[in-house]
Formats: C-alpha cells, sequence, structure tokens
C-alpha cells in the first residue's frame, strides 16, 4: 500500500509522541512480513498539504521498552507507504561537557553496545546475503541539508538551545542505565551521546534504502561525571517535554521545504552508497 505524495516519516521517541500542530488525515497500520509496527502510523499535513507519516516509536503510551521495538516492522511499514528519508527523535544522554541538557545533535557516527536480542536486518531469514555500506551511518546529505534550517530554528526559539554536529552516539541495550564505570569508558572510545534506540533502527532504514538522519535531544548527563548523580528515569523526564516542544517547532519548518527537496531531487539527498543493500550472494 503507497500513501500517495508521503515521502517523509518521522519517528518520534520519549518526549515527541504526536504531530499536534499539524491536522491528521488518516491513521494506517499496515502489517508487514515482519508484523505490525510500534503504533499506526498517523498520516499529517501542514497547511500547504505537505504530507508526513509518524509513528511513536515506543508505541501509544510508551509501552514498548527499546529492546522490543519492532524495527523492522516500523521501517518495513515506512517503505510500503513511500517514505524515502526519516527523520529520527531520539533523548539522549550527554558524554560531554558542552553538550548540556536541552541541547539538540545531528551524530554523524554510531557504536552499536546493543545485545545482540533485537532483530538486525531485513536479510537474516532470507535466502540472499546482503551486506549494507554501513560506515557513513546516517545520511550525510540529509544532516548537511538539516543543519542550517535546525539551527535557524533553534536560535529563533530563543532559549539558548545548542546544535552540535560531528558527534558519536553509542546505542546501548538497556532498559538499566550504564554504570559509571561503563559511561566512562564510553568516553574513553570517542563516544559523545547514548541512547537506546538508534539502532537498529538506522541499519534498517539503510537496508530498506531510505536516507535516515537522528535529531538527538540530550536529556541528561549520564553517569560520568563525579561532581554529579548518576543519571536517573526522573532526569530524563525532566527534559523530555521542553525539548519536544522544540522538536516540533523544527518540524513545522522544515517539512514543507523537505518535502519539496525530495520531491525534486529525491536522488541527490542521497550519498553514493548510502541507499544500497547490495547482495552478495545467493544462498
Ligand atoms: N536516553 C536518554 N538518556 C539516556 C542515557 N543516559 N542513557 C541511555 N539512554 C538514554
Amino acid at each position: 500500500m503507497s500513501e500517495e505524495g508521503v515521502l517523509i516519516g518521522v519517528i518520534g521517541g520519549s518526549g515527541l509522541y504526536q504531530l499536534d500542530n499539524l491536522t491528521i488525515i488518516k491513521t494506517v497500520n499496515p502489517e508487514t512480513p515482519w508484523g505490525y509496527p510500534s503504533s499506526p502510523i498517523t498520516i499529517a499535513a501542514l497547511p500547504s498539504g505537505t504530507k508526513v507519516a509518524f509513528i511513536a516509536r515506543h508505541g501509544i503510551g510508551h509501552v514498548i521498552p527499546p529492546s522490543r521495538v519492532p524495527g523492522t516492522a516500523n521501517i518495513a511499514a515506512l517503505k510500503s507507504i513511500g517514505v524515502t528519508a526519516i527523520v529520527s527523535f531520539s533523548a539522549v544522554g550527554s558524554l560531554r561537557e558542552e553538550v548540556s541538557p536541552g541541547s539538540f545533535v545531528l551524530p554523524s557516527q554510531v557504536i552499536d553496545r546493543t545485545k545482540g536480542i533485537r532483530d538486525p536486518s531485513f536479510f537474516t531469514e532470507t535466502s540472499v546475503v546482503a551486506h549494507a555500506m554501513f560506515g557513513d551511518p546516517f545520511s550525510n546529505k540529509l544532516i548537511a541539508w538539516l543543519e542550517p534550517r535546525v539551527r535557524k530554528v533553534l536560535e529563533e526559539e530563543g532559549k539558548g538551545r545548542k546544535l552540535f554536529t560531528d558527534k558519536t552516539i553509542i546505542c546501548m541495550e538497556g532498559p538499566q542505565f550504564s554504570t559509571r564505570a561503563e559511561s566512562i569508558m564510553y568516553r574513553q572510545w570517542g563516544a559523545d551521546l547514548i541512547n537506546m534506540s538508534v539502532l537498529p533502527e538506522s541499519k534498517l532504514a539503510r537496508e530498506a534504502e531510505i536516507s535516515y538522519a537522528l535529531i538527538a535531544m540530550a536529556t541528561d548527563y549520564d553517569s560520568w561525571r563525579p561532581q554529579s548523580d548518576a543519571v536517573t528515569a526522573h532526569d530524563v523526564v525532566q527534559t523530555l517535554h521542553d525539548n519536544g516542544s522544540a522538536a516540533k517547532l523544527v518540524l513545522s519548518s522544515i517539512l514543507d521545504d523537505l518535502h519539496l527537496t525530495l520531491h525534486k531531487h529525491h536522488l541527490h539527498i542521497q550519498a553514493k552508497g548510502e541507499g544500497e543493500a547490495v547482495a552478495v550472494a545467493e544462498a
């Protein structure tokens, strides 16, 4: 089932559960070969008529823990309605002093610390062996497109919220937060941020040949700061709401322009190799 004219998929994480400033046209709940997505997909429109597809990653009412998010179904469902680019939002912990809670980040690299219990690929049960390029895990072109626009919105918001690029995110299994020792080790590895959701989501988007960028929203300093208490869910929730409001501002100001860019220059938003999952052999 292809939803005519829906090119942008938005995946909302903690703090972004719906797009309440857009007009909801309908909800769809496509059954994919990998099951149903986390939540029915909302098809919403801006005043201009630009349509987007929205999935709440953790389901309606935040009921799905990170390890159980049906990433394959979410990405397959967005693909089935015709989405060519995904803007994904996630609450993240900061491993760097300068990335203060409330900061937004467009990371460019990811380190996998999930535990192998999430379905990592569309190619696990197939007779085709495929290896997607993942050296550049996010769409660098989409990030470059987003950066000035997100920066402008955050400046106009006037709350002093910072935007960072060229950062590395660690994706951990959870659901417990890291120990202090782990948090310090991740800093030594060169990681700047930590969350529980960017994998395998971004890998699956790459396999599905969908451009993908993460807008990470810092909520806390994790557990590496000797002078601070280790992160708790309470800390995360405190910053979530405010971050979610800024995310909605970002979306309402970029969606029209992004839709137009995807519509006109669809192929140009992907760099070479970003949309390829090349089958290398038949089993
Ligand atoms: N999401 C938000 N803050 C986090 C943290 N400190 N660790 C893992 N995931 C997070």
